[in-house]
C-alpha cells in the first residue's frame, strides 16, 4: 500500500492540533498510538522548491523572477530587510531585469491574517503576477497564504479552517534571511487570525516556494536571541519526527541524530562568531533540512507535533516567540510521554547527548535533562512562569489546545495536556 506522506495529512493537521492519522491503514495494519510500526514504509517524496544557496545569490532574483513575471509584490517584515541590505540587493536585481514591483511591508513575527488580506488587495488592485518574499518564516508563511488567497474569490481563512481546498495559487519566490522554520523549503503556512485568537497551520503541496534564495551571509545580522530561538525550533522539528513511534528505520534515525548533533554545535558557534560564514551556512542548511520532508519520509507516525500544538496555543494567546514556546513545552512533553517509550529516549540520549548509562530509564531521564539544560544554556525560558503565563490560565490553555486529541507517540487528551502545562509551569 502506498502511503502519501505529504498532501492530505500530517503537517496540515498537526498545526491545527487536529491529528487525524491514528487510524490509518499502514502496510495492511492498523496504526494506533503506542504501537510501533517497524521499517521504512512506502512513500511519495515531493519537494519541488529550487534552492539557490550561497554568497551573492540574491543578485539573481531579478533574472529568475523576470524570466516569467514583470509585475510582482515585494513582501517583507519590519526593518531587518532594509538594515541588512537585502532589500536593496533584491530591488536592484529586479530593476536590472525590468521587473516592476509594489510593496507590502510590516509582516510581524507570529504573522497575522489581516496583513495577508492587505497584501491580497494590493495584488488585485495593481494586477500583480507573482510574490517575492524577503524574510524569515513569518514573511514566507504569509506569502503562502497570499499566494493561495490571491487566486480565490472567498475568504482566505477558509483554507486555514479547511472549508475550502486550494485550486490555484500565485507563484511566489522566497529570499530567506533567517534560518529556523524551514518555511523556505516546505509547504506549510502558520498564521494567527487575530480576531479569533487562533494560530493555525495550512499545509498543501501547492504552497512550496517556486525558488528560494538562501544566502547565509545575510544572516550575519541575525541577533543572538534570534539564533537561539530559530535553532531551538529547528532542533524541535527533528525531534517531533524522531519521537513518533517509528522504529527500524536506521537511516532516518541516524540522519535525525546527526542533524540535532550538528545543530547543537552550530547554534552556540553562530552566537559566539556571528560573522563566521561557514557556521551560518551549515546552520542555514541544517535548519532547512530539519523540516523539508526528508526526516519523516517513510515514517508511520509522520511526526508527533504535540509540543508544537501546545506552543501555538501560547503564541496565539500571549504572542510568545515560537522558539521560546518549544523550549518550554518540548522537555515537559518528553517527561510526560517517556514512560513506556524509554528505549527511544535513551537512544537519543546516548547518540545525541553522549549519555553513557546502559539502563534505558536512567539514560532517558538524563537525556531529557540534557536537552533542557542545552535550551537554558542558549538563554531560552524554561518555564511558563518565566514568560509571564499566570497559573490561572492553564485550564484555558488546555481547553484551547484540546479541541481534538493531539500527539502520535502518545495520544493526548485535555487532561494530559493540562498536566503537561502544569508540569511546564
Ligand atoms: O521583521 P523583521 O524586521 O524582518 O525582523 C525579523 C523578526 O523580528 C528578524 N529577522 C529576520 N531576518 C533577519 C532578522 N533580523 C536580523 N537580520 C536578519 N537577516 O527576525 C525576527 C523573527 O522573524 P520570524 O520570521 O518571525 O522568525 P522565524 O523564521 O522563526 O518564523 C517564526 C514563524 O514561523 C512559524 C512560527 O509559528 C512563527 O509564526 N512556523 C512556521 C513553520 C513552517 N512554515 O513550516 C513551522 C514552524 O514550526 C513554525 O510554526
Ligand atoms: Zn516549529
Amino acid at each position: 500500500m502506498i502511503f502519501f506522506f505529504y498532501p492530505e495529512m500530517s503537517l496540515r493537521d498537526w498545526a491545527n492540533g487536529v491529528l487525524s492519522w491514528y487510524d490509518l491503514t499502514v502496510n495492511g495494519q492498523n496504526f494506533v498510538d503506542g504501537v510501533e510500526v517497524i521499517g521504512l514504509l512506502n512513500f511519495v517524496y515531493y519537494n519541488p522548491t529550487k534552492v539557490y544557496f550561497g554568497t551573492g545569490v540574491n543578485s539573481q532574483v531579478g533574472e529568475v523572477v523576470g524570466g516569467e513575471f514583470k509585475k510582482v509584490l515585494l513582501l517583507y517584515g519590519s526593518g531587518s530587510a532594509k538594515s541588512s541590505g537585502v532589500y536593496d540587493d533584491v530591488v536592484k536585481s529586479l530593476r536590472a531585469s525590468g521587473v516592476d514591483f509594489r510593496e507590502c511591508a510590516g509582516v510581524k513575527p507570529n504573522p497575522v491574517l489581516s496583513k495577508i488580506e492587505e497584501a491580497i488587495s494590493i495584488i488585485r488592485r495593481d494586477g500583480l503576477e507573482a510574490i517575492v518574499a524577503i524574510g524569515g518564516g513569518s514573511v514566507i508563511d504569509s506569502a503562502k497564504g497570499i499566494s493561495a488567497g490571491a487566486c480565490y474569490d472567498g475568504d482566505v481563512w477558509d483554507f486555514y479552517k479547511r472549508t475550502a481546498k486550494i485550486a490555484r495559487v500565485m507563484p511566489f519566490f522566497a529570499v530567506a534571511t533567517l534560518s529556523a522554520t524551514a518555511s523556505e523549503m516546505n509547504c506549510t503556512s502558520v498564521v494567527t487570525n487575530e480576531s479569533l485568537g487562533v494560530k493555525t497551520g495550512l499545509t498543501d503541496n501547492a504552497l512550496f516556494p517556486r525558488v528560494t534564495f538562501l544566502d547565509p551571509s545575510v544572516q550575519f545580522s541575525v541577533p543572538a536571541k534570534q539564533i537561539a530561538d530559530g535553532g531551538i525550533d529547528a532542533i524541535c522539528h527533528v525531534m517531533e519526527t524522531y519521537f513518533d513511534g517509528t522504529s527500524g528505520v536506521d537511516v532516518q534515525m541516524e540522519y535525525a541524530e546527526g542533524l540535532v548533533r550538528s545543530l547543537m554545535t552550530l547554534i552556540p558557534d553562530a552566537i559566539r562568531n556571528p560573522r563566521d560564514y561557514d557556521v551560518r551556512a551549515q546552520l542555514a542548511w541544517a535548519s532547512a533540512n530539519a523540516l523539508n520532508g526528508t526526516t519523516w519520509a517513510g515514517h508511520a507516525g509522520k511526526g508527533d507535533f504535540a509540543s508544537h500544538a501546545m506552543g501555538h496555543t501560547l503564541s496565539a494567546k500571549y504572542d510568545t516567540v515560537h522558539g521560546e514556546s518549544l523550549a518550554i513545552m518540548m522537555p515537559a512533553w518528553m517527561e510526560y510521554v517517556c514512560a513506556g517509550n524509554e528505549h527511544a529516549f535513551a537512544r537519543f540520549a546516548r547518540r545525541v547527548l553522549g549519555v553513557t548509562s546502559p539502563v534505558d530509564g536512567k539514560a532517558s531521564r538524563e537525556g531529557i535533562a540534557g536537552m533542557r539544560k542545552f535550551f537554558e544554556s542558549l538563554g531560552a525560558p524554561a518555564r511558563l512562569r518565566d514568560i509571564g503565563v499566570p497559573a490561572a490560565d492553564l485550564p484555558e490553555l488546555a481547553d484551547s489546545t484540546a479541541f481534538a486529541p493531539i500527539g502520535v507517540l502518545r495520544k493526548l487528551g485535555r487532561d494530559d495536556i493540562l498536566a503537561i502545562y502544569r508540569a511546564a509551569f
